[in-house]
């Protein structure tokens, strides 16, 4: 198990630079790259673990990629038809999204196949998009009532449907879309609130025909789907844990450049602001589908906040690290509507309060979210990350402003989103580094 140690009272971080790609882009890069005609070029990839386990899946089927995790790195596609049957189960490891938007392509497969993940994984649902594929015609087995993996898609000719998804989910929302690549006619998800609209935006760039309607999306099946060039931006789901340390370390002022800023991730930004927090957005720019720019954080005395209702989706990854923001606010914020915690990485309602609290913070859990009172000063914790990358990255950061030296266990899962984690933070003035007495 991997520990960081992490020395507290941090102040002056100072300086500018760039996070990994973007997760979900880079998951729907070599997805759509596979499904495409010719090839498609991808700079800017997240080589993570995740979207790694990803890429492995779609060469077990048959996918070229050079280059992997470079920035000249290309995707041969195959076309929608050119997937080929692995002949073995797929192991995507801790990854929901490349799971579940590799069931929907699986759907529309002439074999069945099986995938797995790590111990977390395999307690995440997958229900959700049984549900849907089911009522395409698609056979999905899973085990008990919640359909946890391993799952078997036993792949067919998806039927065409419009789907209501129960909640706003861009994973469920992608993985029809993406069998109704498959389907003879118009399949259609509508949504109960905004998710993330990356499939929807890089489907469009490869010559799907895609409409959408505020909360409606729809697709027409069998596109002539053909290779792209993608630049896939900086993760603002990272960028969220520097600019939330520079905001709440004394003396600080942090920019990261060339993050991702498509209205539907950029929730936080919003919250951080109306919290008093300094935080500025320059240069926006669009780049390809998707428009980036360079975000400053500098030190700032927040205050408390209520966020709920269409807010959770566009900052669904940052809740952990929006709830460390508010243990430094002053009153009391109300985190609420925010229930898909539960079924992350970790039970992130449940983990979060309880690291927060190691550390001294006033965090309450309620069933759909949590409620903090600050401003509180943090002291030192020895906490562990649940296994959970965001967990983990924040924890490293209330470490940073707690009092004292703090410990955070099991944190080589910061690899799955943000490798380079600890180096950026030590880049910007911070001191984090390996705890020998829990490293193996
Ligand atoms: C993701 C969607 C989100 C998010 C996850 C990545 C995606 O989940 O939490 O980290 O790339 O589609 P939902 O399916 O709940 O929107």
């Amino acid at each position: 198990m991997t520990a960081l140690r992490v020395r507290g009272s941090v102040t002056g971080l100072r300086g500018e630079l760039t996070v990994p790609g973007d997760k979900s882009i880079s998951h729907r890069s070599i997805i759509l790259g596979a499904l495409a005609e010719g090839r498609t070029q991808i700079s800017g990839f997240l080589d993570a673990a995740d979207c790694r386990k990803t890429a492995q899946a779609l060469v077990a089927m048959g996918v070229k990629i050079d280059n992997l995790g470079q920035d000249d790195m290309v995707v041969h596609g195959v076309g929608l038809r050119g997937l080929r049957d692995p002949g073995k189960p797929l192991d995507l490891g801790n990854s929901g999204t490349g799971m579940r938007l590799l069931m929907g392509v699986l759907a529309g497969q002439d074999f069945t196949t099986t995938l797995t993940g790590d111990e977390s994984l395999r307690r995440r649902p997958m229900d959700r998009i049984a549900i849907p594929l089911g009522q395409m015609g698609i056979e999905v087995t899973g085990q008990g009532e919640r359909c946890t993996p391993p799952v078997t898609v036993c792949g067919g000719q998806p039927e065409a449907i419009t789907y209501h998804t129960p909640t706003a989910s861009a994973q469920v929302k992608s993985a029809v879309l993406l069998a109704g690549l498959y389907a003879e006619g118009i399949t259609t998800v509508i949504e109960p609130g905004p998710s993330r609209d990356h499939t929807e935006r890089m489907l469009a760039a490869c010559g799907a025909e895609i409409t959408v309607d505020e909360l409606q999306v729809s697709v027409i099946g069998s596109p002539k789907l053909r290779g792209a060039e993608i630049v896939v931006p900086g993760d603002i789901s990272s960028a969220a844990f520097l600019l939330a340390a520079a905001l709440l370390a004394p003396d600080s002022q942090v920019t990261v450049r060339n993050v991702l800023l498509n209205p539907t991730r950029t929730g936080l930004l919003d919250i951080l602001q109306r919290m008093g927090g300094d935080v500025e957005v320059t240069d926006r720019r669009q780049v390809g589908s998707e428009e980036r720019g360079d975000i400053t954080a500098r030190t700032s005395e927040p205050v408390a906040t209520e966020v709920g209702g269409d807010e959770i989706p566009r900052m669904l990854d940052e809740v952990p690290i929006l709830a460390l923001v508010a243990t430094q606010a002053k009153g009391q914020t109300v985190i609420r509507d925010a229930a898909e915690l539960r079924v992350k990485e970790s039970d992130r309602l449940a983990t979060t309060a309880q690291v927060l609290q190691t550390f001294g913070g006033d965090v309450q859990e309620r069933p759909d979210g949590l409620v903090i009172t600050g401003p509180t000063r943090l002291h030192r914790a020895t906490v562990n990350s649940y296994g959970d990358h965001r967990i983990a990255m924040t924890a490293v950061v209330a470490g940073l402003i707690a009092v004292g030296q703090s410990v955070v266990e099991d944190t080589v899962c910061i690899d799955t989103s943000f490798p380079g984690f600890a180096d950026a933070l030590a880049q910007l003035g911070s001191n984090i580094s390996p705890d020998e007495a829990h490293n193996d």
